[in-house]
């Protein structure tokens, strides 16, 4: 466009803005039942995706297939150290193209919530923090701090200003409806005192003097000063009322499922808990509710929070990790949504009057003129029939009728209707690519590796007395970190000799004289790691490699950004001559950061002198492997099964798919046999596969695939048979219907 047609189309368009709002730029208010747009109260039903969790090549069906399950807006955190890696250096390409996305949602006629935050907790590599924000000079978190405040103000206008000069704000013409600023602070806001509060207020206005023209909220804030909607975020919010009878009740995570985390069993919440809950929030006034996550999606590269959290954040989602629809999960939560809909114009009439039934019977009808729609709920935990207007209805346990008319039954919460598919994986043997393009059956020789150095191999390595905390040391860049120390005995050292390490965490392998005597892991409820290893010392000298790693930052909680990782100690060798014990701790210890293999660039696939002759090390740690595969044909979502492998991080065609660690096991107990969605959801009540391996299956979106040759490259930490990994592909199946 010329500069002056780009002139005249703008001021047409501020033209039509300030002359014409309904056709092209909505205002988008509140008042105590709802928002508004344009002046007239809505009843919206939201979803969560998060952007970077998919590929741009997979959004614009995942918001069709939210759309076609009855979604009004899409839902979505702003990962800041996604944006911005490195300080001022800005990353807003491929997963991280926030602007296309939000035009993609605008383009399926549907809004956005647009949560800055910046700070977004999401199970997301320390809470979405950039790790340089850390080593700002007097910086602290969350609070009342200058430069803390300089920054996520920083932050936070450059995304509005992007968002603006896109038009994208409804107040221009765009999608987006809502923004949020902070996250949850309420929960954890007592430790920072009477900081917090002015925080708070402070990042209260600062937003507002964003001037986006659209409405923010604050969820989990009780005290959020005005014009901020306070908004409530769990598994129920039909008891939560905002701080202001001039702010609507709006629940902004409605926890669909729950996260899974390496240790830990896959949990999963019954659709008709979930129906249930929703109907609830509308019977009891609500107006806005948000599925966290209706999309879960993937913890791709080195992105998952934690720690522990695995690469999965499927989420037991509406819609599957891998872009497929949940049944009947899925089916249900839209007919629901429809009848939901069909109480609109009754619901923005009015406030509820709400009668009790009898024992655990709630009616509550929204009658206004000539509308009239009811909700019966049975919040009892046995079936039971109600007498309502003089008629008598069957309410099953746990469950809601709505009545758009006040009449008739258009559904109940517990009865699911929809038909039903089913998803599986269907496995296929790994076709590995010989230079000649045929496909192999014995994968052995189609394997290259490369052994990472045991201990320091890299010559920007350091020294220094004592032990370090390792995020301070490694600023994130690697989950890596080296402790070396050698050691000299000069007589006989005891057979019984036993190495205490004591870590913040996450996991670590001691090697001894170049070889792993030993590994220690924490897990998702106490990262730290506390390990007693018997070891064989020799006379004269012996080297203690200690390599540390983390599995993710923290991401929740009260100054969750100085917790920190690594070996902080003691470390010490018991039970050597007489029984003395020796405490290394302050003894000078060399470090290195990374891995040789990540300096080199290994993961690309295309550097570095790789090892193929026939004898393929298996089950050794520290080994890189590599190979060429042809893509699984047809079009179903792909997946590596890890089975065989230890842990490690792998890459197809140099695109991380994240960390695989299929040797984390779940606890055996702790999974019923069923679960029964009758009563209180909490995120332990329904779990499954105990005492199976967390995660397995890894997410290759078919975008990053080449239909013929394909590189994966593994690192493999502790021990694993490469050639034992296979392909998945996940596909759509049988039809069956519930009754
Ligand atoms: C909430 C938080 C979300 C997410 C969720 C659990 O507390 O706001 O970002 O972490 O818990 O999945």
């Amino acid at each position: 466009m010329r500069e002056a047609t780009k002139i005249l189309v703008f001021h047409l368009v501020w033209f039509l803005c300030i002359h014409v709002p309904p056709m092209f730029c909505a205002n988008v208010t509140y008042d105590h039942r709802a928002l508004l747009i344009d002046g007239k109260r809505r009843v919206f039903i939201s979803g969560s995706i998060h952007y970077p969790r998919s590929t741009p090549q997979m959004w614009p069906d995942l918001i069709q297939k939210s759309k076609d399950g009855g979604l009004d807006v899409i839902e979505t955190y702003v990962f800041w150290n996604f944006h911005e890696p490195v300080r001022g250096q800005y990353y807003f390409e491929g997963r991280g193209d926030l602007v296309n996305f939000v035009k993609l949602v605008a383009a399926a006629g549907l809004y956005v919530h647009l949560r800055i935050g910046p700070y977004a907790c999401a199970e997301w590599n320390y809470g979405g923090f950039p790790l340089w924000l850390h080593f700002i000079p007097g910086i602290k978190f969350r609070t009342d701090n200058e430069p803390f405040k300089a920054e996520m103000q920083r932050f936070t206008a450059k995304i509005v200003d992007m968002m603006k000069q896109e038009n994208l704000y409804a107040s221009q013409g765009g999608p987006i409806i809502l923004s949020q600023i902070e996250n949850e602070y309420g929960n954890i806001d007592k430790p920072y005192g009477a900081a917090g509060k002015s925080y708070i207020k402070w990042a209260a206005s600062m937003a507002t003097s964003l001037n986006t023209g659209v409405p923010w909220v604050m969820c989990q804030q009780p005290d959020a000063p005005d014009p901020m909607i306070n908004t409530c975020n769990g598994f129920y919010c039909d008891q939560f009322t905002p701080n202001s009878n001039a702010k609507p009740k709006m629940w902004t995570e409605n926890w669909s499922g729950w996260f899974l985390s390496f240790g830990g069993a896959m949990p999963y919440r019954p659709v008709e808990d979930i129906a249930f809950a929703v109907a609830r929030f509308y019977q009891r006034g609500g107006t806005f509710q948000n599925y966290y996550m209706y999309h879960g999606g993937t913890n791709f590269g080195r992105t998952s929070g934690g720690p522990f959290i695995s690469t999965s954040y499927d989420y037991d989602a509406p819609i599957d990790e891998y872009g497929i629809i949940r049944q009947p999960k899925w089916g249900h939560l839209r007919d629901l949504h429809k009848a939901i809909k069909l109480c609109e114009e009754a619901l923005i009439a009015t406030d509820p009057t709400i009668t009790s039934l009898g024992s655990n019977l709630e009616a509550a009808v929204y009658k206004s003129g000539t509308v009239c729609a009811a909700f019966l709920a049975n919040i009892g935990t046995s079936d039971s029939t109600a007498n309502f207007n003089g008629n008598s209805y069957q309410l099953p346990a746990w469950s809601v009728s709505i009545l758009p008319d006040c009449k008739n039954v258009v559904l109940n919460t517990a009865k699911i209707n929809s038909a039903s598919t089913t998803s599986s994986f269907i496995t296929q043997s790994l076709k590995l690519k010989e230079d000649g393009g045929g496909a192999l059956e014995d994968s052995s020789s189609e394997w290259s590796w490369i052994s990472e150095p045991i201990g320091i191999s890299k010559n920007d390595s350091f020294s220094k007395f004592g032990l370090v905390e390792q995020i301070n040391t490694t600023a994130d860049k690697s989950d890596y970190l080296w402790y070396s120390l050698s050691i000299d005995f000069e007589d006989d050292v005891s057979a019984q000799t036993v190495l205490h390490i004591e870590s913040l965490g996450h996991a670590l392998h001691a090697f001894i004289n170049g070889k792993l005597a030993g590994s220690g892991k924490g897990n998702s409820g106490n990262a730290k790691v506390n390990v007693d290893i018997p070891i064989t010392l020799v006379a004269g000298k012996n080297t203690i490699d200690l390599l540390s790693l983390t599995v993710g930052l923290q991401n929740y909680g009260s100054f969750f950004d100085t917790w920190g990782a690594g070996i902080t100690g003691p470390v010490t060798l018991k039970g050597l001559k007489n029984g003395t014990t020796i405490d290394l701790s302050s003894q000078q210890w060399t470090y290195q950061i990374g891995l040789q293999g990540e300096d080199l660039g290994l993961s690309s696939g295309s550097v570095g002198q790789w090892n193929s002759q026939s004898n393929l090390p298996k089950n050794q740690p520290l080994t890189w492997y590599k190979t060429n595969f042809v893509a699984p044909s047809g079009n179903d979502p792909v997946a590596i099964d890890f089975t065989g492998m230890g842990k490690g991080e792998a890459w197809v065609n140099g695109q991380s798919i994240g960390r695989f660690w299929p040797t984390y096991v779940s606890p055996n107990s702790g999974c019923a046999t069923s679960c029964n969605y009758r009563g209180s959801y909490s995120s332990s009540k329904c779990l499954k596969n105990c005492g199976k391996p967390s995660q397995t299956l890894y997410h290759v979106p078919r975008s990053w695939l080449q239909t013929d040759s394909n590189t994966l490259v593994l690192f493999e930490e502790s021990g694993g048979d490469p050639t034992q990994i296979s392909f998945a592909t996940k596909q759509i199946g049988s039809l069956c219907s519930h009754v």
